[in-house]
């Protein structure tokens, strides 16, 4: 089979304005229910985009971890490249990809660091062997197999079973001010339902032609 011939028809569902939430993120919160609810793989895993100084746009996947009415919260590096862009140009995108259900949510915002308070807390919360990686690694610097294994025994050995959070190390929050939800229908002929922030702490909602 050619890659031209791969072509999915999308069945699954529908996504009509006298169904959907006066709020996005009610309307998000649904969605990932019922993502988590059809056993979508990693319903929490999206797609970040980010732009770096020169214009040049890049992507990576990470791991949602909270949301709610001040935004999306993810967790990473603040050197890494991802950081260095958000801090050039705190502007990025956020993608959620749900195979299964024939769902992709699309949101566009600003970005800032969560409160070192918060980072501390999520950081405690996870497994130590995790812990040790966010020192262990410079993210997204070139590196040895053997030079970052040697930096994991480093950083065991120096901090043991409770490594405090690094400074480089944190989270950040998406505030939002673009949606769009869409709904794989047949023929191509998709719903695509699109809210824009209106300014006045309200939301406008349109439909997008597919
Ligand atoms: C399923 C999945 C989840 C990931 N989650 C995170 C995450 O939450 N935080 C993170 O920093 N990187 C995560 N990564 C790794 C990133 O995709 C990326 O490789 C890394 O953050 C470096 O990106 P950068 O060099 O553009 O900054 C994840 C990768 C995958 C495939």
């Amino acid at each position: 089979m050619s890659v031209s011939d791969l072509r999915q028809s999308y069945e699954r569902g529908v996504l009509l304005e006298n169904q959907a939430a006066i709020s996005p993120i009610d309307q998000f919160a649904l969605w990932f229910d019922e993502a988590i609810a059809a056993q979508v793989p990693e319903p929490n895993a999206m797609t970040l985009a980010t732009v770096d100084a020169s214009g040049q746009p890049s992507a990576r996947t990470v791991l949602i971890k909270g949301f709610d009415a001040r935004g999306f919260t993810f967790f990473t590096n603040y050197d890494s490249r991802k950081g260095h862009d958000l801090l050039a140009n705190p502007r990025a995108a956020l993608l959620f990809f749900w195979q299964p259900l024939e769902r992709q949510v699309r949101i566009e915002g600003v970005v800032e660091r969560v409160s070192p308070e918060e980072s501390e807390a999520y950081f405690k919360s996870r497994p130590v062997g995790s812990r040790i990686g966010a020192w262990a690694s410079n993210q997204s610097q070139p590196i040895t197999r053997d030079a970052l294994e040697a930096r994991e025994r480093e950083f065991k050995a120096r901090y043991g079973d409770d490594p405090p959070r690094p400074p480089h190390w944190g989270g950040y929050r998406l505030v939002p001010s673009y949606f769009e939800f869409w709904q794989g229908r047949p023929s191509r002929l998709h719903d695509r339902l699109r809210y824009r922030a209106d300014g006045k702490q309200g939301w406008a909602m349109d439909r997008l032609s597919p």
